[in-house]
């Protein structure tokens, strides 16, 4: 007990400082790296997440295109930290560090923006180290399979921490196959780091400030300089190129998944299943691969989502949704049917026991308690009352190319197939249409609609 919260007071003095203003040349791309997403979600978001489980406060460093940055952060406006020309990440904290400074922090705990992966487990595990060595500057180091493009992690014989190297800049063969190497994120005393970066220099193939230079010149100062070998961990991997993003968010979809299943959810097919970060699937419901569930989502117990399935920014409370469907902004209460071959658009409420079927698309509209759309239909702008059935092929026709106009269909109204529904429009309760017919006029309750040219049987020519 003594010791957790006497830890919890070391970390209280730990500020959190995030890399994120490079422009991510190597991803191809004009979209800054840091918004470059993962499940849908930005990566910037996914290091912040975590690190802000383990500091209070936290200065993300921003450069190219910050606007559209800050824009996807608004919670952090007051702590962002702008890095005008990105000269190097030794240069980046240092932007840092009079921010930094204003508040009583020891320590910062510096992670580079391109890291998703990392947890606060990792983080804290390392920051723990750091703080228990006393050294004023500490690395977490890591041994992944391919040591290719990070920076070397140099000791000397006696194990000591003697420098770090960057990719682009080994000479020496010897430096190449070092396997320890450098994962970009550190723990800095305060005071020694803003000594040591107010004397870097740009002496190396990229001509940049390099934070990594930091472990030579304290080295040199005599300050003692740890690091702390995290093995090889694909959770510390930076993302550089498309490649590293796709795999390392393969890597992420796998965690989310496999942490669903240890719930109790049912994920079949589960390498075929990708669900985002911020969707909520309680245990007892059942997804089916291949399927994309992202977004605000939420699923109930016992629903059931079939193969097939893109689902997002979805609430289903014990549905089924049917092969080959894609939802969005919808809203599915017990009960109810959607699919297969279904797409419901944003505004979809659909009441316990109602059913949508194949090729129907539903937008903005409430579908009432039991009632049915099961074939080929478009319903849009509309609320329908409970019980209502529509039959095949019916359109509401809700746009007259200028204004969207609503269709009202109440309790028990029965509409035949092939109908248009020119709105605005209303069909009372217990109301029949006849197939075929357009709709143009209200059709009061309990009454029969029939819309449509009179069949005539005339003698054939011959
Ligand atoms: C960096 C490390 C390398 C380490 C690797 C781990 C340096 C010099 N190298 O290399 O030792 O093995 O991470 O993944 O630090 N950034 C800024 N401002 C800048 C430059 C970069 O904020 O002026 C940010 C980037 O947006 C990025 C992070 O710093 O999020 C790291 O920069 P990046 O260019 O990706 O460094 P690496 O070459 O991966
Ligand atoms: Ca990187």
């Amino acid at each position: 007990m003594e010791s957790s919260v006497s830890d919890k007071n070391r970390f209280a003095r730990v500020a959190g400082i995030v890399l994120a203003a490079g422009k991510g040349t190597r991803m191809q791309s004009d979209t800054p790296k840091v918004l470059q997403t993962l499940l849908d979600v930005p990566m910037l978001w996914y290091v912040l997440s975590e690190l802000s489980r383990v500091c209070q406060t936290i200065y993300p460093v921003l450069g190219y295109m910050h606007e559209q940055v800050e824009a996807a952060f608004p919670q952090y406006k007051d702590y962002f930290v702008h890095q005008a020309e990105q000269k190097g990440t030794g240069h980046a904290v240092d932007c840092a560090l009079p921010l930094v400074k204003k508040g009583d922090f020891s320590h910062v705990l510096v992670v580079n923006g391109d890291t998703p992966l990392v947890t606060a487990e990792i983080l804290t595990e390392f920051v723990d180290k750091g703080l228990s060595s006393g050294a004023p500057v500490s690395v977490l180091s890591m041994e992944p399979e391919s040591a290719k493009p990070y920076g070397r992690i140099v000791r000397f014989a006696n194990g000591s921490v003697d420098r770090i190297v960057e990719a682009r800049d080994i000479e020496d063969p010897q430096v190449q196959d070092i396997k320890e190497v450098n994962s970009g994120i550190y723990l800095l005393r305060v005071d020694v780091a803003t000594t040591l970066l107010s004397s870097l220099d740009a002496d190396n193939r990229q001509n940049e400030y390099y934070l990594t230079q930091v472990v030579e010149l304290a080295r040199k100062a005599n300050y003692s300089v740890q690091a702390f070998n995290f093995g090889n961990l694909p959770a510390l991997l930076g993302i550089n190129t498309v490649s590293e993003l796709c795999l390392q968010e393969d890597l992420l979809r796998s965690r989310i998944v496999h942490g669903h299943l240890k719930k109790g959810v049912v994920v079949r097919n589960p390498v075929s299943v990708s669900i985002g970060p911020f969707v909520d699937i309680e245990p007892g419901a059942e997804i089916c691969g291949p399927a994309r569930i992202v977004g605000k989502t939420c699923i109930k117990k016992k629903s059931r989502i079939e193969a097939n399935t893109v689902i997002e920014d979805c609430s289903i409370r014990g549905a089924t949704i049917r092969s080959f469907s894609h939802l969005s902004g919808a809203v599915i209460e017990e009960d109810c049917q959607v699919g297969p071959f279904a797409r419901l658009r944003p505004g979809t409420f659909m009441s316990s026991s109602a059913r949508v079927g194949n090729f129907v698309e539903i937008k903005k509209s409430v579908i009432g308690r039991g009632s049915k759309v099961n074939h080929l239909s478009y319903v849009g702008d509309s609320e329908l009352g409970e019980e209502v059935n529509i039959g095949a092929g019916t359109i509401t026709c809700n746009y007259d190319g200028q204004n969207k106009h609503k269709t009202e269909i109440r309790d028990k109204a029965f509409v035949g197939s092939n109908t248009a529904l020119v709105a605005p429009v209303t069909l009372g309760a217990g109301s029949l249409v006849g197939a075929g017919s357009t709709i143009t006029r209200d059709v009061p309750a309990d009454s029969l609609a029939v819309a449509r040219a009179k069949q005539k049987n005339l003698e054939r020519k011959k």
